[in-house]
């Protein structure tokens, strides 16, 4: 534990070796807050944990057993992971070494397969689609095209959601191809009907046009590509073939923080009180999921196994309203 989070935990709660004891009291009221409260961070991995050595060079170091050590150690009988396939994925690793693991899955790509949605997507959607709306003020009153750049580093479905139900004119997700002409060929045929203004929904995680840099090339503290900023290079494209002023909106963290939905809220507690049934009941390598209204264990391994895309039907659906 780093860290309490605006001020919820107090010095005592997480004096005792880092431990905070979730009692009603300590998690009350909190509901309507984005983040962690327990300042946890979701993209270290026991197995290849970075280690700083003398001549400042870092090296992967697998830290599972020390890591299952600690847990006896503190006397934790079971660990719920909450996160995304990552998270899912650790989880699953340390339940293969012993570890009584329980999941929930929370991320805001939408992209686990063993459930039909998972938390934190309805509010990134929602949020999203709020700003296409506003953006559609300043690109029909300027004539522009806005390139609206969303979350989604392999999968697209903040993107198709949010385009959909903000009505973009183009959507350009990963697990789909794009051809830059067909686009520009699109809005080609918009302004030729007169309409002088699109909007164009890109997951960040898409690659440049042929021709063009990502802009951020760096990666992250754990080797991730950071993302951001593939919105400019569509947009220069779009601009250099049109002659269409085109602008960018990268909507980036904002749509990870702020007031979750009433959607995620509920779909949150839910699987929260399914996971800890889960774990009282001795029920271990499992994920808590929504199927069909009910929350069900399913296996982790399963559940981190198969990583789901936006299916094509559901792309198909939009680009029905494309142009
Ligand atoms: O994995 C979740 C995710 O939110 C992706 O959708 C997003 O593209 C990525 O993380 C970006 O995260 P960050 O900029 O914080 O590294």
């Amino acid at each position: 534990i780093r860290d309490g989070f605006h001020g919820l935990m107090s010095p005592e709660d997480y004096s005792d070796g880092g431990l905070i004891n979730l009692s009603r009291e300590s998690v009350r009221g909190i509901s309507h807050l984005g983040g962690t409260i327990i300042g946890s961070t979701n993209k270290g991995n026991p197995t290849a944990y970075p280690v700083q050595q003398e001549d400042g060079t870092w090296v992967e170091v697998d830290r599972t057993h020390e890591l299952l050590e600690r847990f006896k150690e503190a006397g934790i009988d079971a660990l719920v992971t909450v996160g995304g396939d990552g998270s899912l994925s650790i989880g699953n690793h340390l339940f293969q070494h012993g570890l009584r693991v329980v999941g929930v899955p929370k991320t805001i790509d939408n992209d686990l397969d063993k459930t039909h949605v998972t938390f934190g997507f309805d509010t990134a959607v929602d949020f999203a689609t709020e700003c296409i709306d506003r953006l559609v003020s300043t690109a029909t009153s300027h004539n522009r095209v806005i390139v609206v750049e969303v979350m989604g580093r392999t999968k697209g479905w903040i993107a198709t959601y949010a385009g959909i139900a903000g009505g973009a004119d183009a959507i350009i997700i990963p697990e789909h191809e794009y051809d830059i002409e067909e686009i520009v060929a699109t809005l080609r045929r918009r302004h030729r009907k007169g309409i002088k203004y699109s909007i164009v929904v890109v997951a960040e995680g898409v690659a440049p046009p042929p021709g063009f840099e990502p802009v951020e090339q760096r990666k992250d503290a754990f080797g991730f590509d950071r993302l951001g900023g593939v919105g400019y290079a569509i947009a220069a494209a779009i601009e250099a073939r049109t002659g269409f002023e085109s602008r960018v909106s990268v909507l980036g963290h904002v749509q990870r923080g702020g007031t979750p939905s009433a959607f995620d809220r509920v779909l949150a507690t839910r699987l929260g009180v399914g996971a800890a049934d889960f774990a009282i009941e001795g029920q271990s390598g499992v994920m808590a999921a929504l199927r069909s209204e009910r929350i069900v264990a399913v296996p982790l391994s399963e559940a981190v196994d198969s990583i789901r895309g936006v299916p094509e039907r559901l792309y198909e659906t939009a680009q029905t309203f494309f142009g």
